[in-house]
């Protein structure tokens, strides 16, 4: 077979460190393997502003508003608040969300779906266009959701890759310059080997296919909470899958230094006895991520996963109460929009307070991603869990 006599060497991020172009070199045979040739494989041409990119999501002080839910489970947040779940509603309310003014003081990245990519302001300004005048980078979810996962102990696994290349060069073209695919691991269904393989291996396919069309991959194979398991559980299972994880993303020639991560925080099940204090979340958690994640990884930017509003500012704030290899920082749906959603129950004469609510939180998180927040004064609602049984995305 053509492939099976050439050797490949992967050198992405050798362009960016040396500051040279990107290089093809091939050789012939040399003495050590006279019969197989050498293929160098070039680093991509979006290496340099994958890295820039990854590095201005991750800057001091700011982290990502993910307002990404599909159709579907933006219908469920309408909903709660007596809204029907058509484009126009939807539309209003990215546009309550995307044009808060002083948005990008917090925020440094917005992760959206495919509508809200294409989707401009009631006024005709694109989305898009909103983002960049706050010095937010827009980011889309690319992955096409969860289905089950055949052989496996009733586990599921994430589709998207089949056309993932041409889909990932138009959202280029529209102004995206990262993206998220989104996987999950339940510990209570096990999980079993093949489903954290299968995990593992779409998200770092994905992740390749993504830098190879300029969009920073953010990688986020989500462990729920869901389960009545102990702190250690859920800290074996985040060892267990992000060092498949890291496997594959090398095996699959994957730029460390322009991806970003979406890890759960390691916490005891939701439905355990004990409840864990900040301060032992984030010793577990840091100490997951300092044996699994190399500190070429420009940011860690957590899913909220359920818990309340404060609970998941808590507890970055806690995790960033000293110096950490990588950006320690937020990735946030429902912990950064549920107050939003019910202060703004639909109604325009709403809008503003609405969004001085998102302020209010995206700046708490700003706070805890400087390791300087405290609870002092935060109101009733941002305290409630929004934990969800077998939840869907
Ligand atoms: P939550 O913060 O609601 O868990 O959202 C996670 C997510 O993947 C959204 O992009």
């Amino acid at each position: 077979m053509a492939c099976s006599n050439v050797m490949k060497l992967n050198v992405a991020s050798s362009s960016w460190i040396s500051g040279h172009n990107s290089v093809n070199h091939r050789t012939g045979s040399t003495a050590r393997f006279p019969t197989r040739r050498f293929s160098v494989i070039r680093a991509g041409s979006y290496t340099d502003e994958l890295v820039k990119t990854a590095k201005s999501i991750a800057s001091p002080g700011r982290g990502i508003l993910a307002i990404d839910e599909s159709n579907a489970t933006c219908g469920k947040r309408l909903a709660s608040i007596g809204l029907d779940n058509t484009e126009t509603n939807r539309q209003a309310y990215r546009q309550l969300l995307l044009t808060t003014p002083g948005l990008g003081d917090y925020i440094s990245g917005a992760i959206l779906f495919e509508e809200t990519l294409y989707q401009s302001t009631t006024d005709g300004k694109k989305f898009v266009d909103c983002l960049r005048d706050e010095n937010i980078v827009p980011g889309i979810k690319v992955d096409k959701g969860l289905v089950p996962l055949p052989g496996s102990n009733n586990e599921s696994w994430c589709q998207g890759l089949d056309g993932l290349a041409s889909r990932s060069a138009e959202y280029y073209k529209q102004g995206a310059r990262f993206a998220k695919w989104r996987t999950v691991v339940s510990i209570p269904c096990g999980p079993s080997a093949l489903a954290v393989k299968e995990a593992a291996w779409g998200l770092a396919r994905y992740a390749a296919i993504s830098q190879d069309n300029g969009l920073v991959p953010i990688v986020e194979p989500e462990i729920l909470l869901d389960g009545d398991h102990p702190i250690e559980r859920t800290l074996e299972v985040a060892e267990q899958v992000w060092s498949e994880v890291f496997y594959y993303l090398a095996e699959n020639n994957v730029t460390f230094e322009g991806i970003l991560l979406k890890p759960s925080m390691v916490t005891p099940g939701a439905e355990h006895k004990v409840k864990a204090s900040p301060d032992t979340i984030a010793n577990y958690t840091l100490t997951m991520l300092r044996r699994r994640v190399p500190p070429a990884v420009p940011g860690i930017m957590f899913l909220s996963g359920g818990q309340s509003e404060v609970e998941a500012t808590l507890n970055l704030n806690a995790m960033n109460q000293s110096p950490n290899p990588w950006h320690v920082s937020f990735s946030y749906a429902r912990a950064l929009q549920n107050t939003v959603l019910k202060t703004w129950q639909g109604r325009p004469e709403n809008i503003e307070a609405a969004q001085k609510s998102l302020l209010v939180r995206a700046k708490a998180n700003s706070l805890a991603q400087l390791g300087k927040y405290s609870a002092e004064g935060e109101s009733e609602e941002a305290k409630k869990g929004m934990f969800v049984k077998g939840y869907t995305y």
